[in-house]
C-alpha cells in the first residue's frame, strides 16, 4: 500500500528506528494517508509523533548522521518541527487535543503527546482521521492502520463525514475544506453533513470567528485548479454566510477573475480573495472608460491603481482598456526629462510640468490600439 522509492523508504526506516529507540510511536497521518489510500500522489509528508516532535527530531538529527537532516523551524507552543531530510520536506507534529471555547475561533491546544486515538478526534473528516503507524521488523517497513471512524470506508464511498455533530460549529472552515475535497476528488458531503451545514448557515455564530483562518482556508481553495468552481459554489450555496450576510462579490466575475490573474500576472488566490473581501470600494468608483476615451484619459483613469486593483477593476467591469493600459501604456514616459527642459532654457515651475504632461499626452495618444 505505502510504496516509496528506496531513498524515501530509507528515511522512513530511520524514523521508525528512532521511534523504537525512544520507546514511542510515529505515524503517517491526515491528507498523506488519505491520498495513499486513494492511490493518488501524496502532496506533503506529515509525521505524527506520539510524544514530543521537537525532542524526536533533535534526537533523530543527532543519531542519524548518515542522513542530511536540517531542522528548518520549530514551533514550541504546538511542539512541531519543519525539517528537510535529504532534500525532502518533512513536517513533524506531536499528537495533541484541541478545544474550541467559541465557535470558529482558533483552537486551544492541550495534552501534547496524547495517545494517537485522542489526536484523531480533533480532525475534520473521517477520511482525514486515519493514521498509519510505522513499524520496523527485520529491516522491513510495515504499517498498522488506525482508522477508528471507518475513514477508509468513506474514501471508497467518496463521502465527507465529520466526526461529531458540533464539528462545523467548532470550525466552520471545515465546510470550505470539504468543498476543496469535493472539487478535487469528487467527494460529496454525507446527508447528515448536508443537514448540519444548512443548519449552521441558517444561524452562523460569527462572534468568535477567526477571519484569518477563513482567509487562509479560502487561499488554499483558490490556489488550486478549481478556484473558479469554488468561487461560484461559495456564492450559489450561500457558503459565504460563514463570514458575511450580504456578499458584495458576484458569481459572474468568476471567469474574468480567473482571466485577470493571468493577464495581470497576479497570483490567482490573491485576486479571488481581494474580490471577496475588498471589492466594494472599487465597484463604487466605477472606473470603466467609456468608448472613445483617449489613451491619455485611460492612462489617467488607471495610473493610480495598484496592479491588483487594476486587475480586479478589469474583472469587475470587463473594461478591455484596463488591459490596454497594463500592456501598452503604464510604462510610457515622455522622451525628455525635466532636467532636459531646464537645459533648453525653461525656468523651474509649472511650465515644466505642463510641458512634460503635454509630451506624455502626445506620446500616449500616438500609441495605436490593437
Ligand atoms: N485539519 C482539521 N481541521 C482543519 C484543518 C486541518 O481537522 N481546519 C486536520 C485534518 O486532519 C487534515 C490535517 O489537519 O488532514 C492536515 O491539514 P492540511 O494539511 O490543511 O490538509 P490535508 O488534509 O493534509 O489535505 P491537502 O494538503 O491535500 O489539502
Amino acid at each position: 500500500m505505502f510504496k516509496f522509492n528506496k531513498e524515501i523508504e530509507s528515511i522512513f526506516k530511520a524514523v521508525a528506528q528512532n521511534a523504537c529507540d525512544m520507546g514511542i510511536s510515529a505515524y503517517f497521518v491526515g491528507g498523506m494517508v488519505r491520498d495513499v489510500l486513494m492511490g493518488i500522489e501524496i502532496k506533503d509528508i506529515d509525521i505524527l509523533i506520539e510524544g514530543s516532535a521537537i525532542d524526536f527530531v533533535q534526537k533523530f538529527a543527532d543519531k542519524f548522521t548518515n542522513l542530511d537532516i536540517v531542522i528548518k523551524s520549530v514551533h514550541e507552543a504546538f511542539d512541531t518541527a519543519k525539517t528537510v531530510i535529504n532534500g525532502i520536506e518533512i513536517d513533524f507534529a506531536s499528537t495533541r487535543e484541541e478545544d474550541y471555547p467559541f465557535s470558529g475561533c482558533l483552537p486551544v491546544v492541550k495534552n501534547i503527546g496524547c495517545p494517537v486515538e485522542e489526536d484523531l478526534k480533533r480532525r475534520d473528516f473521517t477520511v482525514n482521521a486515519i493514521a498509519a503507524k510505522l513499524c520496523l521488523q527485520n529491516d522491513e517497513l510495515n504499517y498498522e492502520i488506525i482508522d477508528p471512524y471507518n475513514g477508509n470506508g468513506d474514501i471508497k464511498q467518496k463521502t465527507l463525514r465529520i466526526l461529531h455533530n458540533k464539528s462545523y460549529i467548532d470550525d466552520p472552515t471545515r465546510i470550505l475544506r470539504g468543498i476543496d475535497f469535493m472539487l478535487r476528488f469528487g467527494f460529496d458531503f454525507s446527508d447528515g453533513d448536508k443537514t448540519l451545514i444548512n443548519e449552521y448557515l441558517k444561524s452562523p455564530d460569527r462572534e468568535g470567528l477567526s477571519l484569518d483562518r477563513v482567509k487562509l482556508t479560502l487561499k488554499k481553495l483558490f490556489s488550486g485548479a478549481n478556484a473558479k468552481d469554488a468561487y461560484k459554489y461559495i456564492l450559489e450555496n450561500k457558503i459565504c454566510k460563514i463570514w458575511c450576510d450580504k456578499p458584495l462579490f458576484k458569481a459572474e466575475w468568476a471567469d474574468t477573475l480567473f482571466d485577470a490573474a493571468k493577464i495581470f500576472d497576479i497570483p490567482q488566490d490573491e485576486i479571488f480573495l481581494k474580490a471577496i473581501f475588498e471589492s466594494s470600494a472599487l465597484q463604487n468608483e466605477s472606473a470603466k472608460c467609456p468608448v472613445g476615451t483617449s489613451n491619455f484619459e485611460i492612462y489617467n483613469t488607471y495610473k493610480n491603481l495598484k496592479i491588483i486593483d487594476l486587475a480586479l477593476q478589469y474583472a469587475i467591469s470587463n473594461d478591455k482598456n484596463a488591459v490596454f493600459y497594463y500592456e501598452k501604456l503604464k510604462d510610457i514616459k515622455p522622451d525628455i526629462t525635466g532636467a532636459d527642459l531646464l537645459k533648453q532654457g525653461y525656468t523651474e515651475g509649472k511650465a515644466i510640468g505642463d510641458e512634460l504632461s503635454r509630451l506624455l499626452k502626445e506620446k500616449l495618444n500616438s500609441i495605436p490600439r490593437s
